[in-house]
């Protein structure tokens, strides 16, 4: 672990309170000048730290700032050979990703940003990622499976993010099919798994799996169009919430997509799932049907009945859904 990791622990786990440069030096054994260093690179990364004479360090009770040190403690110790990338501000984590996967990116490579310039959401839209209030991750895999069972990434990472928030905030939350995370009736997170074909095998050579969480309402809050329907995890901010959050959701995701036990993640997916039971309307495009939810497969395609009485199974494809009100 560098020394710049070492003092952003010490800090963190005193946070709220002075440590003297003298007892972080001592403690990692480096110089007091080693310390400085650390800390003026920590600030630059935009680590709220103050520093007083006679006093020493403190990190702000509120610090949130997401960084590749913050991330990487809280990452589980079984996990090696990740790559993870902290950007302050990308257009889109998904599109960085998909740039080096062609260039042989290995799986497990991980982009996360704490502002998108382009993010983009599911059929076409852009996504809202304003600075400051929420966290944009992507995940560069390499499955061999084949194209249709794609999907499955999606699922899996919906199940993980409802995991983690869990974890990392005890805070329950709720899965919309196929992949929006809702907490108390809100969309807090959206998922968009892009996918390259290999054309040889008919399987997939990489897929990105871009996940977009709302941790805090923005400043100003949510776009107009997106007013009735976005939420966010936490009401005020919190000490190093984009790290932890951060961190749970890859110990998750990595759990569930690495574990032979199917029916775990799927059972967990299917008893937070939302509206089972209830009148939804099936959006493509300008067309719109309702239908009664009846719940999800086992590959956890949409499963409806009509009024006529006719009942249907759908895969995500275009179609969204949205409860009939
Ligand atoms: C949706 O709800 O329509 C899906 C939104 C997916 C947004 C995430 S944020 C990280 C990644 N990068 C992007 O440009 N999009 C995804």
């Amino acid at each position: 672990m560098t020394i710049k990791q070492q003092v952003i622990n010490m800090l963190t786990e005193n946070i709220g309170n002075y440590i003297s440069g003298e007892d972080i030096a001592a403690a990692l054994g480096c110089s007091r000048g080693a310390v400085w260093k650390a800390v003026k690179s920590l600030k630059n990364d935009g680590y709220a730290i103050n520093a007083v004479t006679n006093k020493g360090y403190k990190l702000d009770t509120d610090a949130d700032i997401l960084s590749f040190e913050g991330v990487n403690k809280y990452i589980d110790k079984k996990l090696s050979g990740l790559d993870i990338q902290v950007f302050s501000s990308i257009d889109s984590t998904n599109n960085y990703l998909k740039s080096i996967a062609e260039s042989g990116a290995k799986e497990g490579t991980i982009a996360i940003a704490s502002q998108q310039t382009g993010g983009k959401g599911r059929l076409g839209r852009s996504f809202f990622s304003p600075a400051d209030s929420g966290l944009y991750m992507s995940i560069l895999l390499r499955p061999r499976i084949p194209a249709d069972k794609a999907v499955r990434i999606t699922t899996v990472a919906a199940v993980a993010v409802a995991m983690a928030v869990q974890k990392a905030f005890s805070v329950s939350a709720d899965i919309k099919w196929v992949n929006d995370v809702y907490i108390k009736g809100k969309k807090i997170c959206g998922i968009l798994t892009e996918a390259s074909l290999d054309m040889e095998s008919g399987g997939l050579d990489y897929a990105v799996c871009g996940i977009g969480i709302n941790i805090y309402e923005p400043k100003d809050g949510f776009p107009e169009e997106i007013r009735q329907t976005a939420g966010a995890i936490l009401n005020k901010r919190t000490a190093d919430a984009k790290n932890k959050m951060a961190a749970e959701l890859i110990n998750s995701f990595f759990e569930l997509y690495t574990s032979n036990n199917e029916k775990a993640y799927l059972s967990e997916y299917k008893k937070r799932l939302i509206w089972v039971g209830e009148q939804i309307n099936l959006f493509r495009g300008e067309d719109s049907i309702s239908a009664t939810m009846l719940g999800v497969n086992d590959d956890c395609a949409l499963l409806v009945r009509y009024h006529d009485g006719t009942e249907a199974t759908i895969t995500s494809g275009e179609i969204s859904i949205r409860k009939k009100t």
